[in-house]
């Protein structure tokens, strides 16, 4: 949520800043800002809506210094004077995070007389650093912080002072490292191209950023040394091609993340096994479509493996007591590895004596850095806030962890049944045809995704993506429920999508389908099962899918559905790259 940077150097500030907004746009877009150091004053150009917003408002500025924020709106209804920067006296500040004592610290501040101008949680850290500073920024930041309760990131800029001051606690801060210049951002796509290398500050870091250098301190401000690595984030990523949305795109780089990740599971197996040897009881933890990948790494892992296998939404789980027993292994599914509540519930299985592994596509996330191993997910940066090769790359990984788990080789059979059905998907994103369902579910006023066993791992993810992206109410269901409640909404302005993808179970889905068509609803399929397609033929729209092995279908059914929601998003006119009030990576709880 809210994406941040700022940059001191001998460039243009504006134009960095700006970019790197445009870059860092999937983490929020209710509003925009940035300050930038003119003549040694703090100039904020702020504005509701979107980044492109503040062009015009920035044009032809020159500055050496700025920092730039934009924002998913928490405390505060999207609007100009609730965009960030926020500034008190000397101090301009940008944040991302959530400031839960943020009414008392901000009664205290107006009881001095000092004067509010936004209804945000963020304006009291100006507020706070302001009342601090006597000469010293990073004295001032670190007295500061040491008031907050809740989760920061922020950049100060002073008047008067060169540097800009950076601090973080549990959201996400990475910094990089130029030539005579220097920077700090949220995260990586921000910094693409930019500059060779990062470092990534921890919790309770507070970064002194120069032209020249840059000095990190803990929250006493001793010295405290990160690691540099190299800056990997390419500006290809931001490169649509020829593609009308990042959605279609990183579909269509589906079978790129099926291989890649299957081929960097070689270099972690070995680690992978001494982590797991033990294991008796395995929790998969998530959010959304992370927690869709994990349904469907719960059925791998009991079906191969036999060991038992809790899958759980990670928000749910750090609110309860968990049951972690010594030989508990958690694998916690994330894209971004910077979610709020599956970093929370991890820390929670870890600190009661759970292994962590993190399957994820981001190596620098605090969830990878949480964790004992890392199971790769290599489907490269998702600019799309609606997840897409991340799932399946999520799903390749834990369908080999759960062959791994059982004993078996990661090798012949297994790995062609995974290039095959990478090559399935390449050609199901380039021909599928789901143009009439997709015309359907936009005339509908709700749409059920009904599946079982893996289809209904599936059409949970189906119901999420087209929910996200078209704004039609729906739900995903087990096929059997539906007959137990909701059934009583199905009519004629409804759509119930089926899908079938196990033949032992294609006669009690069928079942599903005449069920809502003699209920005057309209039904489709999605399957490769022959003789299901040949029988609901008459009585619904059928999505035909390539035959494959089991197992793997879901990779080929989540093509279909994610394709579905595309479509049925373009159809409708929505963005699907940013539907409304969505963030890509939710860093608060
Ligand atoms: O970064 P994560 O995988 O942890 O994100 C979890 C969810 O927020 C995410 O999958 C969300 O549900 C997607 N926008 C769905 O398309």
């Amino acid at each position: 949520m809210c994406g941040i940077i700022g940059y001191i150097g001998g460039k243009n500030a504006a134009e960095i800043v700006y970019e790197g907004l445009e870059n860092l746009e999937y983490r929020g877009y209710d509003s925009a800002g940035i300050a930038l150091k003119i003549e040694g004053k703090n100039a904020v150009f702020k504005k509701k809506g979107r980044v492109h917003k503040l062009l015009p408002l920035i044009e032809g500025i020159q500055s050496d210094t700025g920092i730039g924020h934009t924002r998913w709106a928490t405390h505060g209804k999207p609007s100009d004077e609730n965009a960030h920067p926020h500034t008190y006296g000397k101090i301009a500040v940008v944040h991302n995070g959530i400031i839960e004592n943020y009414g008392i610290l901000r009664g205290q501040l107006e009881k001095n007389g000092e004067k509010f101008t936004s209804s945000t949680d963020s304006e009291v850290i100006a507020h706070l650093i302001s009342s601090y500073y006597t000469g010293n920024l990073s004295e001032a930041v670190a007295r500061a912080v040491k008031m907050l309760e809740g989760s920061y990131a922020l950049i100060v800029m002073c008047e008067g002072v060169e540097e800009i001051v950076a601090a973080k606690y549990k959201s996400p801060l990475i910094i990089g490292l130029g030539y005579g210049e220097n920077f700090c951002a949220s995260d990586e796509p921000a910094l693409a191209g930019k500059c060779p290398q990062i470092c990534v500050l921890e919790d309770d870091d507070i970064a002194v950023i120069s032209k020249s250098e840059v000095a990190v301190f803990d929250s006493n401000l001793n010295p405290v040394t990160r690691q540099n690595i190299l800056n990997l984030a390419l500006p290809a990523v931001f490169d649509l091609g020829n593609c009308p949305h990042y959605m279609l795109k990183e579909l269509r780089e589906v079978p790129a993340s099926i291989k890649n990740t299957s081929s960097a599971f070689f270099d972690v197996a070995d680690s992978f096994k001494e982590v797991i040897s033990g294991a008796d009881r395995i929790i998969v933890l998530g959010c959304g479509t992370a927690y869709h990948a994990g349904l469907l790494g719960k059925r791998y892992i009991e079906s191969f493996a036999r060991i038992p296998v809790e899958a759980e939404n990670a928000g749910e789980f750090r609110y309860k007591n968990p049951v972690i027993t010594s030989g508990t292994v958690v694998f916690a599914v994330s894209q971004s590895g910077e979610t709020a509540d599956t970093l929370e519930a991890s820390k929670l299985a870890k600190s009661l004596g759970a292994k962590l592994v993190a399957v994820t596509n981001s190596p620098h996330s605090q969830l990878s850095r949480l964790a004992d191993l890392v199971l790769p997910v290599v489907a490269g940066s998702e600019i799309c806030v609606a997840a897409t090769k991340s799932y399946t790359g999520q799903i390749t990984a834990l369908y080999l962890a759960a062959l791994l788990l059982a004993g078996a080789e990661i090798s012949g059979e297994n790995t062609r049944n995974l290039g095959i059905c990478a090559g399935q998907c390449k050609d199901l994103c380039q021909n599928l045809n789901v143009e009439t369902v997709a015309h359907m579910c936009a005339q509908s006023s709700g749409v059920y995704f009904i599946g079982r066993d893996l289809d209904y791992a599936v059409a949970l993810e189906g119901s999420l993506k087209l929910k996200e992206i078209s704004y039609i109410p729906g739900e995903g269901y087990p096929a059997g429920e539906l007959k137990h409640g909701t059934l009583a909404l199905i009519d004629e302005n409804t759509l119930t999508v089926v899908i079938i993808t196990d033949e032992a179970l294609a006669g009690k889905c069928a079942n599903a389908v005449n069920e809502v068509v003699t209920r005057g609803g309209k039904a489709a399929v999605i399957t490769n099962v022959d003789s299901a397609a040949e029988e609901l033929k008459g009585q619904a729209e059928i999505i035909l899918l390539p035959k494959c092995e089991k197992y793997l279908s879901p990779l080929l059914s989540a093509v279909a559905v994610q394709m579905l929601a595309y479509r049925t998003a373009v159809i409708l006119g929505r963005n699907p790259d940013k539907p409304r009030n969505l963030a890509k990576s939710v860093t608060v709880e």
